[in-house]
């Protein structure tokens, strides 16, 4: 990709379907950046009748008529949906689904001069394009929510690679497929040029190959056996090489530039291994959704999603539920090494022959985007949900073996038994709640007499949904629910591992969620601020890493049934936790490891027969006491927390994912906001009413009056120009706050 440019500034949009007139006499029509979001919501309680229109987005480029000797894509990573591209009013081509990127050839339409392009896509949730059609759990935010790029080519390109790791276990080499294109009616030939890089800079293999004349597409395949020094992708050690290839003819070169990991992921019916290792898959089902602006999140925001399930919740897994998710999200995921299950559009509505074929075309979209991912394992080949359809999934499935014989397939389903067309038994699993039992057993669901691979995709999401301002016992349950399941698919070598849903809270249409558009199903908010149930995962990082010590409590007298805050679940990592009160009074506290034998870390659980030793007889009206919590470590004190009895609003907290931002490219950093006591702990019932000011180079992304909900509340602001931001906060209690960014020009 010698020469491109990205195409996300000075977009013109509205409402409506313009193709072939300018839009910038109408009134309403607005000059927008891109990632956008055709339509901006509220946190919650709105019509998803807003989402369902027609819009257009309009801008010119400006060509030479030495462009216009070269061959020259708009590649658009992602609109919301049912996307047509226009030149000068002219049809350039088209692209109906929302998830996957698509380029529209815009040579033969080009003038000398000044070009309208123009992008006319719908929130009109047509039901001949996957994923609409039924019903479904989600929110499908119409905008050109991804970046946009203009790619020039002169003679050639190369336009995709496939990178295979072939032999990890032994000797570890390389097979590459290159897909290559003449633009000229005598073909072209040249010489292929491959080099690999490990992070630091030193080339492991450099090749140079001569290729004999081709026209039009081409496919190049080499294979490089027992490279040296290769150290293997893990989650541990997420080893990535720079894999170039660059394809020269007589009049230019194109290069394409990729990552590569070396690894083995195969799911057997013992399990998950990587690298012949034996891991247990821990994840969190995530949609790419966040408030007020659905999808268009850009880099930070995606990568900073990424962070939060590898290093603050433990997870190391992920699905992207329900659709192929942003590309700099599957980047980080690269990068930190959280494993990905990533599967194509859909939800329990299977369509027609049309619909089904395009569900076909989704799974080569998706696979021909991100073959070279190390972090995705599994490719999801069925509708989520769906019914057997056998034909359809067939054709999924093989679809998915021609474009990659190195991962498996899954195929999620929540009924019993049918066929079983995938590599991986992959089930949603909801049993808890409707019985006592955390999990089926695997062989009541694939009725099989013989295992299957076999991994649990979905479980507790709306049979137990939490707000973070529900009461501590509800939160309890949450948490027990969590750790019930968490503990099952640990007691079970057959079970690869078991994905949660969801990461948060997400909007919905009204067939679903809590009647105010959102479904509060997450292990935190739609802030991605943890509820108490994150910390079940987050409490069984290895302890070298980050002592965990989460008690399930806010610690007062009053808030549970029946008074005090026993039994109490303090979700932590440490061998064992001290409590002691005021006044000297302590107790000894160790793991729960009889009640949750199979987790790594089961929680400390402080019964109600700790109930005299520790607060006697009453605590209603007792006089209830300030504590510490004291989490050991092999004899050391790794973490402690205080609670106070009688809580002060002491503080307004506010914590930045990061203070530099990069100046007009949509670059946000997420702020989370708190009140908290005179220890430091949230104050959940803290009523506040904030208001949001910010310099003229940075923008609040939603409202600029917001609420404290259950103590605290987030928001994203996004750069524009260079030099200091500021973001004040006022607050009606504590007064105004002051965040600087620093905003600068990228490089
Ligand atoms: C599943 C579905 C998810 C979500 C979840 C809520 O059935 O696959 O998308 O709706 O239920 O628990």
């Amino acid at each position: 990709m010698n020469n491109s440019t990205l195409l996300n500034s000075d977009w013109l949009f509205c409402e409506n379907h313009y193709c072939d007139m300018n839009i910038s006499n109408i009134p309403t029509v607005e000059t927008v950046k891109i990632p956008h979001c055709s339509v901006e919501l509220p946190m919650s309680y709105f019509s998803e009748k807003s989402l369902h229109r027609d819009f257009t987005y309009q801008r010119t480029i400006s060509v030479t008529s030495s462009d216009l000797a070269k061959t020259q894509f708009l590649y658009f990573e992602g609109v919301m949906c049912d996307a047509k591209v226009y030149v000068n009013g002219e049809f350039a081509g088209a692209h109906s689904d929302g998830y996957t990127p698509f380029e529209v050839l815009i040579t033969p339409l080009l003038q000398c001069g000044d070009n309208l392009i123009t992008v006319t896509m719908s929130g009109k949730e047509n039901p001949s394009i996957p994923p609409f059609g039924g019903q479904i759990d989600y929110l499908c935010y119409p905008g050109i929510y991804r970046d946009v790029h203009l790619r020039t080519y002169s003679s050639c390109r190369v336009f995709n690679v496939k990178a295979e790791s072939v032999n990890v276990l032994t000797s570890p080499g390389l097979k590459l497929d290159i897909y290559l294109e003449s633009f000229l009616k005598e073909g072209s030939a040249g010489k292929l040029e491959v080099t690999v890089c490990n992070k630091r800079g030193e080339a492991i293999l450099e090749h140079v190959e001569e290729v004999e004349r081709f026209y039009g597409k081409a496919v190049s395949t080499m294979q490089f056996d027992e490279l040296k020094g290769v150290e293997l992708w893990d989650i541990e050690n997420p080893e990535l090489y720079k894999v170039e290839v660059r394809f020269v003819d007589k009049h230019s070169s194109d290069t394409f530039a990729f990552r590569h990991g070396f690894r083995e992921a195969v799911f057997t019916t013992e399990g998950f291994f990587l690298n012949g290792k034996h891991l247990k898959l821990i994840g969190a089902n995530r949609h790419q959704s966040y408030p007020y602006i659905g999808y268009a999140m850009g880099q930070s925001g995606q990568e900073l999603d990424a962070d939060i399930l590898r290093f603050e919740f433990g997870f190391n897994t992920v699905r992207t539920s329900h659709y192929p998710q942003s590309p700099y999200f599957l980047n980080r995921c690269d990068e930190i090494g959280l494993l990905v299950f990533e599967e194509i559009p859909g939800w329990q509505h299977i369509g027609d022959e049309d619909w089904q074929s395009r569900s076909v075309d989704n799974v080569k979209a998706m696979i021909q985007r991100d073959w070279n991912h190390p972090s995705i394992i599994l490719w999801g080949v069925r509708i989520n949900e769906s019914d057997d359809n056998f034909d359809f999934f067939d054709k999924t499935n093989r679809q998915a073996k021609v474009l990659d014989s190195t991962r498996q397939t899954g195929g999620v389903r929540c009924h019993f038994k049918g066929d079983f067309q995938e590599d991986v038994f992959t089930l949603n699993d909801f049993i808890l709640g409707e019985t006592d039992d955390p999990l089926r057993k695997p062989a009541d669901t694939h009725g099989k007499d013989y295992d299957v691979p076999y991994l649990v995709t979905e479980y507790n999401g709306h049979m137990f949904p939490t707000k973070r301002i529900d009461n501590e016992n509800w939160q309890m349950e949450h948490v027990t629910r969590h750790l019930r399941v968490l503990n099952e698919a640990h007691s079970n070598d057959n079970i690869s591992g078991a994905i949660t849903w969801c990461m948060a809270d997400y909007n919905t249409h009204k067939e679903f969620g809590s009647g105010d558009m959102v479904c509060h199903h997450g292990v935190s908010d739609a802030f991605r601020k943890p509820k108490f149930a994150a910390y079940v995962y987050a409490s069984q990082i290895n302890p070298s890493k980050k002592a965990v010590m989460e008690p399930v409590t806010y610690w007062t007298v009053g808030e549970r049934c029946a008074a005090g805050v026993l039994p109490l679940i303090i979700l932590t990592n440490c061998d064992c936790v001290e409590v002691t009160l005021e006044n000297g009074i302590k107790g000894k506290f160790y793991p729960a490891r009889e009640q949750y034998p199979h987790l790594p870390h089961p929680p400390v659980i402080i019964g109600t027969e700790a109930a005299d030793q520790l607060f006697g007889k009453h605590s209603w009206g007792g006089g209830w006491k300030n504590a510490t919590f004291t989490g050991y470590l092999e004899g050391e004190v790794v973490v402690e927390r205080h609670f106070s009895a009688s809580k002060i609003p002491s503080d307004l907290t506010v914590n930045v994912q990061k203070n530099q931002l990069l100046a007009n490219c949509s670059d946000t950093a997420r702020v989370l906001i708190e009140t908290v006591d005179q220890s430091g702990n949230i104050l959940p019932y803290f009523s506040d009413f904030l208001t949001l000011s910010t310099s003229d180079n940075l923008e609040v992304i939603g409202p600029k009056e917001v609420i404290l909900e259950a103590g605290t509340t987030g928001l994203w602001v996004k750069a524009k120009g260079a030099g200091n931001a500021v973001l004040k906060i006022h607050s009606h209690k504590f007064g105004e706050r002051e965040v600087v960014f620093d905003v600068v020009e990228q490089k």
